[in-house]
């Protein structure tokens, strides 16, 4: 059976990356191979750690240049590559229309609330200062507004008395690492449908594809 290709794109830490890379490894997302790792940032960690388990990891610096210009060096490795999924992990950038238009309902994005909840930058900051009880991470395909395409998965985090964005960041981020594997085993597997805004998830493993 031909493995299914997915490239990511990071600008950061890449734990993310890291952890859809061991569960490709531990057959956690059957049948598919991390083909290549992007970076718009040159010293972004993601990219050494990459490089580390053998992946094909580049750097694109996107300084200085327009986003459609920029986002056509970044398909343009995805295409060389042949990817069928792209995975954003921790990049830090919005794509141009015609980057999501290349890969229709073909893009993830994890993001770590419980989204329309505090989109943008640091939203585990947003929801303490918000006085929200829960919060979470959300893993959804990605149109061209900021944290805003049909959700595929979520998980919900309490939100405790004393936490810190940073304490309630690595509770978020654990339960990040197992639903984006998730999430992208249903999405490889189409294991969904989609109406309007809603993704309609069979939750079996091994059901008909549909
Ligand atoms: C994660 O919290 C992710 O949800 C958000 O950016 C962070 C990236 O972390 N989009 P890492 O680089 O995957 O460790």
């Amino acid at each position: 059976m031909t493995k299914k290709r997915i490239g990511v794109l990071l600008s950061g830490r890449g734990s993310n990356f890291e952890a859809l890379a061991a569960s490709v490894a531990a057959g956690r997302i059957p049948t598919a191979e991390i083909s290549i790792v992007l970076s718009n940032r040159e010293n972004a960690p993601g990219i050494e750690k990459a490089r580390a388990l053998g992946i094909d990891a580049r750097v694109i610096p996107s300084k200085g240049l327009e986003r459609e210009a920029y986002d056509k060096l970044v398909l343009a490795a995805l295409r060389e590559k042949e990817v069928d999924l792209v995975c954003l992990a921790g990049y830090m950038r919005l794509l141009s229309p015609q980057f999501v238009a290349a890969f229709p309902h073909r893009i993830l994005n994890i993001h770590p609330s419980l989204l329309p909840a505090f989109p943008g930058l640091e939203p585990q900051r947003q929801a303490l200062d918000h006085g929200a009880k829960f919060s979470g991470c959300t893993v959804h395909f990605v149109d061209e507004s900021l944290d805003a395409g049909p959700i595929v998965l979520q998980a919900v985090v309490p939100i405790e008395d004393r936490d810190t964005p940073e304490l309630l960041g690595e509770r978020i981020l654990r339960e990040e690492h197992r639903i984006y594997t998730e999430a992208v085993r249903i999405v490889l597997e189409g294991r969904y449908c989609i109406e309007g805004r809603r993704v309609l998830v069979n939750l079996e493993r091994g059901a008909a594809k549909n």
